[in-house]
């Protein structure tokens, strides 16, 4: 049912609050603003966070064939990131398909149904480049990375960061303004949210091999 500009709007708060637990689940998990980061956990964080993009990218891709004129609106073919975290690894000379076959398993996504359920992945993804600019700089300080080659998957859009953050809140204010729905938005969101921190689990400080 189409809603009105100010239960639109609504939709980008409801998804921060409902996903906030989450959100600090992964931070604390992942544990990227650690001043003894080493590269050893860096790349373990990297081969989790590069399998999850592969099949979080593999469900939006096949929602892209079958909204072809969504997904161009969103940019969906410069939003696409697994590529990055897997030169990211290489650089770092690490295999990126340790974590993605193999023992490791597969992180446990639903399939991505339509636009709603889009968005709410989208949305994970996408602001994961907010906080990923201060892991960036924090990288940067790191006695233990010093030297090491200069990562791109945190950071992917660099100066147009807060421009690409803009035009997805607006698509996703637009589509739920026209006909999406907003709960299914933010249902997808939270599933995608609790998929990743479930995965990153092993990842967390002490548990990586
Ligand atoms: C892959 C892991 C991560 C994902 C998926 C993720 C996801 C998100 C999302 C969806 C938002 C947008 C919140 C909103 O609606 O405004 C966000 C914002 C933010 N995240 Fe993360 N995040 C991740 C890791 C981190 C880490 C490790 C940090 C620690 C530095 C962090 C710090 C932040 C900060 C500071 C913001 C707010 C930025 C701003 O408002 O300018 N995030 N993140």
């Amino acid at each position: 049912m189409p809603r009105d500009a100010g239960g639109a709007g609504d939709v980008l708060r409801d998804l921060r609050t409902a996903t906030a637990e989450e959100h600090d689940r992964v931070e604390s998990t992942l544990d990227l603003m650690d001043p003894h980061l080493d590269r050893d956990r860096l790349v373990g964080v990297l081969g989790r966070l590069h399998a999850f993009w592969v099949a979080a990218e593999a469900g939006l891709d096949a929602w892209a064939r079958r909204r072809p004129d969504d997904a161009a609106a969103l940019d969906w073919a410069r939003r696409r990131r697994a590529g990055l975290y897997a030169a990211d690894l290489r650089a770092l000379g690490a295999d990126p398909e340790a974590g993605t076959s193999g023992g490791t398993g597969r992180p446990g996504l639903p399939e991505v149904r339509d636009t709603d359920e889009a968005l709410g992945r989208l949305y994970v993804l996408e602001g994961s480049t907010l906080g990923g600019t201060f892991i960036d700089r924090h990288l940067a300080t790191l006695p233990g990375l010093a030297g090491g080659p200069r990562l791109r998957c945190f950071s992917p859009y660099g100066a147009d960061t807060g421009a690409m953050w803009h035009a997805f809140r607006r698509v996703t204010r637009e589509h739920v303004a026209a006909d999406g729905d907003a709960g299914r938005v933010v249902t997808a969101a939270r599933a995608t949210f609790g998929a990743l921190a479930d995965w990153c689990a092993p990842a967390a400080q002490g548990t990586t091999a």
